[in-house]
Formats: structure tokens, sequence, C-alpha cells
């Protein structure tokens, strides 16, 4: 059982503002989230960047492309999404008949943020003879800008999956997209996003680990930006990276994305040492704050009132649902 914090209860139950309750501090939030899900037919969905505690309570933890996928598929009647805000809303759409909650609302993304909506509807009309390819950390309402969307684990073969003349347009994330340009040899218009988390990993401390630990190998996200993405002998997304860690026989990693992904990969690989890289400040660690905001607290109060519920306009959900659709139906023909 973990500690409960009482100021983290006091404030999620002051976020939803719906009730006034506590939680009792005796309780075992492990065993009753348990029983929640049972009784409601809930399902538990995760991301590899949640805390420990979380993952060990989610029926899947994946990446992106996993999570979408086990999101349309779930037979469950509510889906609680242990991540962020547009991989709920992502959810909602593949699945509307499901109710879908998010423990906190204020989980967003900085890379989504940095797409807003108007400003991304102008550009793409200054384009007009471009293919809208979008990462799916983006709104639902850039989802409904664009032709297909893409998630780190598939990109590169979406992007190819067109014919080499094809004009397109990448967002919101720059690295992502300078990523794909430089293996495709693509010349991809970007959008100028980017992830808060991956764009200030320091590679100064990055080449003082290689040299501290010669034999390590190097694992990134290729959210990362370029600087980094040269020492890694693995680029990837979270599920690619802990699969390359899985299989390689390599005792020692250094870790470039966030650090969440960590615990599968020590609990996957006991004797294997992983270490985080660190940002470009005076943390050891790179969280992302987004996907921190979630917590067991908030997670019981989450399943036990079904709220924060994710809503979304029909409209919206139709003309979202046919990019992110094109992406599954390609990912599925290749195997992902
Ligand atoms: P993946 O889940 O595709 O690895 O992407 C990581 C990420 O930044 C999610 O927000
Ligand atoms: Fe967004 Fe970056 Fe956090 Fe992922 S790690 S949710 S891309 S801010």
């Amino acid at each position: 059982m973990t500690d409960i914090n009482i100021s983290n209860i006091t404030s999620s139950i002051a976020e939803f503002g719906f009730y006034n309750t506590t939680i009792d501090p005796t309780l075992d939030l492990f065993d009753s989230i348990e029983k929640l899900k049972k009784e409601k037919n809930a399902v538990i969905l995760a991301h590899y960047y949640q805390d420990p505690d979380i993952q060990d309570i989610a029926d899947y933890i994946g990446d992106s492309l996993g999570l979408s996928q086990q999101a349309k598929s779930t037979e469950a009647d509510i889906i609680l999404f242990a991540g962020v805000h547009f991989m709920a809303e992502t959810a909602k759409i593949l699945n509307p008949a499901k109710k879908v909650i998010l423990p906190d609302l204020k989980a967003g993304c900085s890379l989504s943020d940095s797409a807003p909506p108007h400003l991304f509807k102008l550009f793409k009309e200054k384009h007009p003879d471009h293919l809208v390819i979008t990462y799916i950390n983006c709104s639902a309402e850039i989802k409904a800008l664009s032709d297909i969307i893409c998630t780190s684990s598939n990109a590169r073969q979406i992007v190819e999956s067109l014919p080499n003349d094809q004009k397109i347009i990448f967002a919101p994330d720059k690295n992502l997209g300078a990523y794909i340009n430089k293996v495709t040899g693509r010349d991809m218009l970007l959008w100028n996003g980017s992830c808060m988390v991956h764009e200030i990993f320091s590679l100064e401390k990055l080449v003082k680990l290689k040299i501290k630990y010669p034999d390590a190998k190097v694992l990134a996200h290729p959210e990362c930006q370029d600087d980094i993405l040269q020492h890694a002998d693995y680029i990837g997304s979270t599920t690619g990276i802990l699969n390359y860690a899985n299989k390689d026989n390599t005792t020692t990693f250094i870790v470039g994305t966030e650090p969440g992904i960590l615990h599968q990969m020590q609990k996957q690989n006991p004797l294997k040492t992983f270490i985080p890289l660190p940002p470009n400040n005076n943390c050891a660690c790179n969280n992302c704050p987004y996907m921190k905001l979630n917590t067991l607290e908030k997670i019981y109060l989450c399943l036990k009132y079904e709220l924060p519920e994710i809503i979304l306009n029909e409209d919206l959900i139709t003309a979202a649902r046919k990019p992110i659709e094109r992406m599954l139906s390609i990912s599925k023909n290749l195997g992902l």
C-alpha cells in the first residue's frame, strides 16, 4: 500500500468541484481501485510515463500507438486514461460509445499546446498542395485538420507509404519531423513545435555519461533534438526502447526519454542498469509535469465518481476519427 498524501486528495476534490468528501486515510487504494474496476467494468490504460504505482494497477501499459489500439478494441464500459488529455481524447474519438475519464483534466501536453488550431488552419491554407501528417500529440481539432495521424512507432512507415513526390506538412513536433526527414530523405515542411521534456536533455551530461560508462548503449526517443539523437544506438518509441533493452545483451543503458519508462525496463530486466539522461538544468531527472499530475488518489476518485469525463462534439469526433483510422489501418497492414 502506498502512502496517502492528504494535500493531494483535498486538491483533487477541489479541482473536480462536484462533491465534498475525503478519502479515508486507512483505505487501501490498490484494493479499492481493483474493486471499482470490477464493479463498473472499467479498464485502466496507462502510458509508460506514469508513476510506478499507476503502472502497477493498470490493465494495459503502452506507448501512444498501443494505447490507441487498446482503446479502440476494449470491451469495457469505462476507459480510465492514466495519461494526458490528447490520449484520452483519442480514446473517446476511437470508441465514442464508451465513457472515457481522465483523473486530472489539467494533464495537457506542451507539444499539443504548440499547435493552436486557428494558426495551424492558416498554415495549412497557405500550402494547399501538401498532405498533412500529424503526430498524435495534438488536440482533436488539429486531428480534424489532418490527413493521417502518426505516432513515434509508425511515423517513418506512414511517411514512406506515400509517393516520394508527395508534398507533406508534418506537425507539431519539429524534432520528430526532422528525424523522419533525415532517415527517409524527404523534405517535409515542419511545424515549429516541441516537447518540453525531450527538448531539454543535456548533450554535455550525455557525453560525460558515455565517458563514465563506455560500454553503455544510448536509447533515445525521436522527440529529442538532433544533437542527442546523433549519439543514440537506438531511436524509437517508448515501446521500441523497452523492447530493445529487453532483447539487447548490453547490461547498461542511458535512457533519453521521460524516466517513467525505467519502471518497466527495470522490472523486466532486474540485472541490467538503466541511467536516466539528465536535463540541462539542476534537476537529476526529467519528469513530464503533465503526466505526473495523475496520482493513485485521483484515479480512485475518478473511478468512483466517473469524473472528469471527456466529452466531445459528434462532428469533431467524426472529422478527427478519419485520420486516426487511416493510421491504424496502415499500421495493421504493416503488422505494427
Ligand atoms: P510514445 O508513446 O509514442 O513513445 O510517445 C511518447 C510521448 O511523448 C507521449 O507523450
Ligand atoms: Fe507531451 Fe512531452 Fe509530456 Fe509527452 S512527455 S505528454 S510529449 S509534454
